[in-house]
């Protein structure tokens, strides 16, 4: 059965350490990412951008499997079913199509209308038990064709969005979607710091996962980071592992061109990737 994430993201709070949301494209992912979270005892998020809803067909369908192959798998760690980066009509579709959490990314809105949109959809998720996350300062790099200029939430504004009842706050701190230029600056801890100051044990989270040094990650958990995702990394794993198996030619022996051993390598490095960032996060043997 999904959870909302607000009970999972309070335990990891408090027990310092951090819950990964990672995003699905297919039936692949989900699996290999939910096999991943029983085998390491870990509560996990999975997550879905508008775009790769569309490319699943759609929010029910997406939903309707998630559901089902927790069933199917016999999966008995918490599992949540996010919206990442949702449109206002976006997390509409998803509370009705059976999602356990959303997120509302406002931030390209004058911060008053942000206010205004997550208030409402703060009291719409918690009326139907859904955990909603909402941004502040735009998360850097390209996704989905939103493309953000990595800005420094201001900590105060984080403090206004954080008092409408939102259940985790994504605040911008340099972090960038996809890959770090060599000339990425960092994380800016200070910033961080300030938030937490204002915002008390509401959890924090930190998006654009790939890429971010161990060392930074375990000071943002310090700092109250408490949900981190990732994306790009497990797409990077599943692209090398695939394309090793094409270039040893693997495909041309027997029924290599099976979809069920072409895909199989990438699987297995999805897997690998989920769970060194479980283990990085600290969540692994938390559910
Ligand atoms: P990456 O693709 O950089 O890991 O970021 C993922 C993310 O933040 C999804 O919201």
């Amino acid at each position: 059965m999904l959870v909302s994430a607000t009970e999972m993201l309070n335990k990891a709070v408090a027990g310092k350490y951090a819950v990964g949301q990672f995003n699905i494209n297919n039936l692949e992912w989900t699996k290999a990412i939910l096999q991943t979270a029983e085998e390491c005892k870990s509560p996990v998020i999975l997550g879905v951008s508008e775009g790769a809803g569309k490319y699943m067909t759609g929010f029910k369908t997406v939903a309707a499997m998630v559901s089902a192959m927790i069933e199917d798998l016999g999966i008995t760690v918490p599992v949540a079913l996010h919206l990442d980066h949702g449109s206002y009509d976006g997390c509409m579709k998803c509370i009705e199509a059976g999602f356990s959490s959303v997120m509302f990314d406002g931030s390209h809105y004058p911060i008053d209308e942000n206010i205004a949109k997550t208030k409402e959809l703060v009291d719409i998720c918690h009326s139907k038990g859904l955990s909603i996350e909402a941004e502040v300062g735009s998360i850097g790099g390209e996704e989905d064709g939103v493309v953000g200029a990595g800005e420094i939430a201001d900590p105060n504004e984080c403090k206004m969005i954080a008092d409408l009842g939102v259940d985790f706050l994504a605040a911008g701190i340099g972090n960038i979607h996809g890959k770090y230029p060599a000339n990425w600056k960092g994380l800016d801890f200070d910033a961080l710091g300030k938030t937490k100051n204002l915002i008390g044990d509401l959890p924090l989270v930190l998006h654009g996962g790939t890429g971010i040094p161990a060392d930074m990650i375990k000071t943002a958990i310090s700092l109250g980071v408490a949900k981190i995702n990732v994306n790009t990394e497990c797409q990077l794993y599943f692209q090398a592992a695939t394309r090793k198996y094409i270039e040893e030619g693997k495909d041309l022996e027997g029924k290599g061109f099976d979809p069920r051993k072409l895909l199989a390598p990438g699987c297995a490095a999805i897997k690998e990737i989920v769970k060194e960032k479980m283990e990085l996060f600290g969540s692994v043997n938390k559910a």
